[in-house]
Parts: C-alpha cells; structure tokens; sequence
C-alpha cells in the first residue's frame, strides 16, 4: 500500500498527550500515513521524503476524524410536526418514538438501506469516521434482526436496543415483551451486534428492567451501554456504572452522587447537546464533570425525535458555547472521548499505529470548529488513509 504524506499543517491535533496537553497539538506538522495506519507525526521539515503522494495542506488544521458513539440511523419518516410543535412549548415524551417504529415497520430494506447510506455521506462529509448505529425503531425480532443486518453493512459499532420502549402491543404486557428482547429477539441480533443498549427513563424501561436487558446482554457476550438521566434524575447512571457499562449517554440531569460514582468507576458519560438544543432541556454540566475527573465524550444521538442531526461540529460549537468545555476538551471528547465510549484503541487519536482517519479543516486551528459554527469547515476526510469526502 501507498505511502501518503499530508504536510504543511498549520496545527495538527494528535491526542497523543504531550508535555500537559491532551490533545498533543503540533504546529508546522506532517503526518506519514502508510498500509492505512499512521506511520509517523512531527515538525513538517523532518518529514519522510520517500512517499508515493503529498498532500499540502497549506497552512490549515488537521485532527483525528470524529467518533460518533451514538446514532439510531434505522428508521423512515421524520417528526418535524414535534420538533416544532417543542419549540412552542409543548415537552419531549418518550412515547413519540412508536411513531418513529410505525413507519419504519412498513419500510422496505431498499428504503431504509438507501436512507443509512445517505447518512454515512452526511457523515463522512462532516469529518465523522466512526460511527455507532442502534437498532430500536422495529421493537419485533425479525424487524430488530433486519435492522441489525442492515446497520451491520455500514458499521462495526452496531447497538441492540431492543428496550428502546415497550411497543404499542405489548403496552399491557411489559414483562413478556422483556422476554422477548432478553430471549428470542437477542439471539436474533446478536451476529450482527458488539453492544446491548436500554433506555432506563420514565415512561420507557424502570432500573429493575433495564437491570434485567444490561444482564441479558451481557451473558450473550455483548457489552453494555445505557440511556440514562435525559429527562430527569434516576438510576440510569449509577445502573451503568454499577454494571461497568462502557458509557452512560445523556447525563442531562445528574446528582452529586451520580458525579462521584462516574467519577470512580470507568463508564464514560457521553453527552448529546443535540438533544438539548431541539428538546429545550437544559444542556448538561460537562464543567461539573470534568472538573471531577470523569471522561466525557460528545456524540450526535442522531435520531428523528430528540436531535435530527449528524454534525460533531455542532456538537463541539454547542459544548463550547453551552457546556463550559474548552475547545480542545470538546474536540477530544468528540474524537478521543467517543473511542473510549467504544472502547477503542485504534481510532481517536493519531499515534503511530492508529487507523490513518484523518480531517483537514479548511481554517488554521481547531478552534473554528466553534467560532465559525454552521459553516462547512470540513475539506478532506479520509478513512485508514483513503479519502472518503
Ligand atoms: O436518544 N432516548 C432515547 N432515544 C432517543 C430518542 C428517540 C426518539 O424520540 O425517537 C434519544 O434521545
Ligand atoms: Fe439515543
């Protein structure tokens, strides 16, 4: 395989931590990448010379392609009759997600097949390199399988999140629809599936429910991941932790101890300012939680209720302008964050030896990722050296 060069970096984010910073930001750098991984980073002058290709970047910003850890990109239709009708005042239910289940039910594979890959372009387009999909808006086995298989084509990262909420037939039925998603329709998932997910929110799964999917999950070899403390405070992340699930998302309302418990255990709590931007919910206390040494991730929760859009740049703006998080904690909770959130060590970050996923900005520094937010700053994306947008 070919031997790539970008060079003339204005500013090159690694996360490779050096001398204090996290983010291991080099300036006047270049980056070697080689066989699809990265093969070498440093001052632009000391750059390898035997390559196949260069790539001048004159002068702009480069950083490790964004890791978004949580999307539910299986679905048809959209509600942007709720969306609006939100923003004039009337509160985000749980309950708007069967609509979502019913139209995606009756869609045909070609359908919801062409809609993810018109999403993975969106993505792509907007530095995202790895992504995670969730099940969740068929609620029966086949329809779960089918929307497992279909998120398999696109990802490695696909979530089972069967207990998304108790469908609209099994609604005077709760237990037997739990010995569905615990039985018959895990094992249907489950070659497709890395993770088990449950939404453990009033008015979708209860802590002793959400216990019971995360155990399921996790005896079938799944790892775990929770929707928890969204819409108000509850047991979704000390259930997490208590479970060593890999991440707690939301986070949007959270007590001292739920602090203090993220803060010693190793669960990662990923936050979704997409969700509070269109629900009108308070954006979460990403300062509170890193000042108590929690490691916070920034992900989409790309969904047609709660946050229509795929954009980590907009999650970064958001977190910087909302959330009290420096840029450089935002980009890396969106690139670095996101693989701890996955448990990945290959992707979010450039060190030698990781996957070459690489965005070149069209502005000299990250921090127009904030400064300049709605803009398409994103110019080149490539993923394990190859350019995909
Ligand atoms: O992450 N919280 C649960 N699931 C989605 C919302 C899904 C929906 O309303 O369709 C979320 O916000
Ligand atoms: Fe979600």
């Amino acid at each position: 395989m070919s031997r790539l060069l970008i060079t003339n970096i204005g500013e090159l984010t690694t996360n490779v931590p050096v001398d204090g910073d996290p983010c291991g930001a080099l300036a006047d750098a270049a980056i070697l990448i080689d066989g699809g991984r990265v093969a070498w980073t440093g001052p632009a002058a000391d750059a390898p010379t035997d390559v196949d290709e260069t790539v001048d970047a004159a002068g702009r910003a480069a950083l490790p392609g964004f890791v978004d850890s949580h999307t539910h990109l299986v679905f048809a239709g959209d509600r942007a009759d709720e969306f609006e009708a939100r923003m004039a005042g009337v509160p985000y239910a749980a309950g708007g997600i069967r609509r979502t289940v019913a139209a995606t039910r009756t869609a045909s594979d070609d359908a919801l097949r062409t809609r993810l890959a018109g999403f993975v372009r969106e993505l792509h387009a907007q530095g995202t390199t790895t992504f995670e999909v969730k099940t969740g808006y068929d609620l029966t086995v086949a329809g779960e399988e089918r929307s497992a298989r279909l998120a398999a084509e696109v990802t490695d990262e696909v979530t089972f999140l069967g207990a998304h909420v108790v469908p609209a037939e099994y609604e005077h039925n709760r237990a037997a629809y739990l010995d569905l998603v615990c039985g018959p329709m895990l094992e249907a998932v489950r070659p497709f599936v890395r993770w088990i997910d449950v939404f453990c929110e009033r008015g979708a799964f209860d802590p002793a429910e959400a216990e019971r999917v995360l155990a399921a999950g996790a005896a079938a070899g799944l790892g775990t991941r929770v929707h928890g403390n969204q819409l108000g405070e509850g047991e979704g992340v000390r259930l997490a932790v208590a479970h060593g699930a890999a991440s707690v998302d939301h986070c949007t309302y959270l007590s001292d101890a739920d602090v203090a418990a993220l803060a010693a255990g190793d669960t990662v709590a990923t936050l979704l300012p997409g969700v509070e931007f269109s629900t009108r919910h308070p954006y979460p206390d990403a300062r509170g939680l890193l000042d108590a040494g929690v490691t916070v991730a920034l992900a989409s929760d790309c969904n047609p209720g709660t946050s229509f859009t795929s954009s980590l740049p907009l999650m970064v703006a958001l977190a910087v302008r909302e959330m009290g998080m420096t840029v450089g904690e935002a980009v890396w909770a969106a690139t670095a964050g996101g693989a701890r959130a996955l448990r990945r060590t290959d992707i979010g970050h450039l060190g030698v030896g990781a996957r070459a996923d690489v965005v070149v900005l069209d502005a000299p520094t990250r921090t127009h990722l904030a400064y300049r937010p709605g803009v398409p700053l994103v110019r080149e994306v490539y993923v394990g050296g190859k350019r995909v947008a």
